[in-house]
């Protein structure tokens, strides 16, 4: 199947190129480099043996996206381009909501009108807010979005379920909830390349632990969990790229009887303190975390890991990737680009 990758330059979008032309399809990156570098593509390419079709623009121009369709025989689209910093989508909600919602409305537009039968939507655990129960089921409530990323992540969904059920074609699609992915291809030639001040916990850790930034802040050892730090699904990069993957056939083979619309999530079922994360990097890679204990962070939920039951029976996807391997292969990677 030729599949069109929105964001595929980017950190999961570049896993997952890798990951669908290692099934047997071909790749259509579509990417405006806004948060990437050129550079993946060339790490895509090595490890690949050869350069997926690319095309430089932005999903919210229209005219360029129907050049795309029309040039190419699209069958299914996966939708990661947007932009995703929670602290950033409080300073600039505009941005963020013109770029992550005109982005999809845009796509789908286009990707309705060429008759593109399966499309997957990059989605966040961040939708269920402080979650009512751990590990989380899909059938847990949406919580009102705490900040305005959060929030393009809800009316994405909806959205996207709107539009394919209204839809009298042939379109399914469903919206991946993603807990923390992290990591990096074995290979080290692809990985996560944050701009600026990293927010996130691991690119954060190995630059720290590279000399790049001051010592980790540990957001607060104070929270009601067994060691106080709080507690998250740590997800591999290569494993999530896999899910698309399974999502996408499962979208392909797709009966009449089954739904046309469905969300599921894409964790590992375990959670893993901050704590624990720093003492099993320390220990997996040899190498001392410089790190001490701040204060708590506005905004963070104590404790979210997934229950992945649905995806697991469902699409037969479960996660391969230890989390001894997944800050394995992170560090691997923050030393190739010192
Ligand atoms: P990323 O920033 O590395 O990748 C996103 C890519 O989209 C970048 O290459 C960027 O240049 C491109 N892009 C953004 N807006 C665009 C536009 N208008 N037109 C064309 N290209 C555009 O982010 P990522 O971590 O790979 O995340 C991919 C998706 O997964 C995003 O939708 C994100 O919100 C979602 N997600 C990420 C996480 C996470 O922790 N990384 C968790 C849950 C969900
Ligand atoms: C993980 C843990 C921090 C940095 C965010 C988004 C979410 C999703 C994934 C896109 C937390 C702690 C972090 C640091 C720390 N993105 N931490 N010191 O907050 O779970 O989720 O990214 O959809 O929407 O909110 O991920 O990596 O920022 O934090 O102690 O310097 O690490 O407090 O407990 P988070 P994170």
């Amino acid at each position: 199947m030729n599949i069109l990758i929105t964001g595929g330059a980017g950190f999961i979008g570049s896993h997952t190129v890798v990951a669908l032309a290692e099934a047997g399809h071909t790749p259509i990156i579509l990417d405006n480099f806004c948060n990437s570098q050129p550079t993946s593509l060339e790490g895509i390419a090595k490890i690949l043996g050869s350069k997926p079709k690319f095309y430089q623009g932005d999903c919210t121009d229209i005219k360029f996206l129907e050049t795309v369709f029309t040039e190419e025989k699209i069958d299914g689209v996966i939708h990661f381009a947007a932009l995703k910093a929670v602290g950033e989508s409080v300073a600039e909600p505009l941005a963020y909501y013109r770029n992550n919602i005109d982005s999809l409305l845009s796509v789908l537009e286009v990707a309705t009108r060429h008759e593109v039968r399966a499309f997957v939507f990059s989605s966040s655990a961040t939708v269920y807010g402080e979650p009512d129960q751990n590990p989380i089921p899909e059938t847990s409530q949406r919580q009102p979005a705490t900040s305005p990323y959060g929030n393009t992540k809800k009316i994405c969904e909806d959205i996207l379920r709107d539009a394919t059920l209204a839809h009298d074609g042939s379109l399914r699609s469903i919206a991946l909830r993603y807990f923390n992915p992290i990591g990096a291809h074995p290979s080290g030639y692809i990985g996560e390349l944050p701009l600026g001040t990293p927010n996130n916990l691991i690119p954060y850790l190995t630059q720290a632990v590279a000399g790049l930034r001051p010592p980790l802040t540990v957001y607060g050892n104070d929270y009601p969990t067994p060691d106080g730090t709080c507690i998250r699904d740590y997800i591999h990069v290569v494993d999530l790229a896999e899910a698309h993957i399974a999502a996408l056939e499962y979208l392909f083979a797709a009966t009449a009887d089954m739904p046309r619309y469905d969300v599921y999530n894409v964790g590992t079922g375990h959670g893993t303190s901050v704590q624990e994360l720093i003492d099993t990097f320390e220990k997996v890679n040899s190498i001392p975390v410089p790190y001490s204990i701040g204060a708590r962070r506005a905004g963070d939920v104590v404790s979210c890991y997934a229950d992945p039951t649905k995806i697991e029976n469902t699409l037969h996807w479960r996660a391969q990737k230890s989390l001894d391997q997944a800050l394995q292969d992170a560090w691997n990677w923050q030393k190739n680009i010192l």
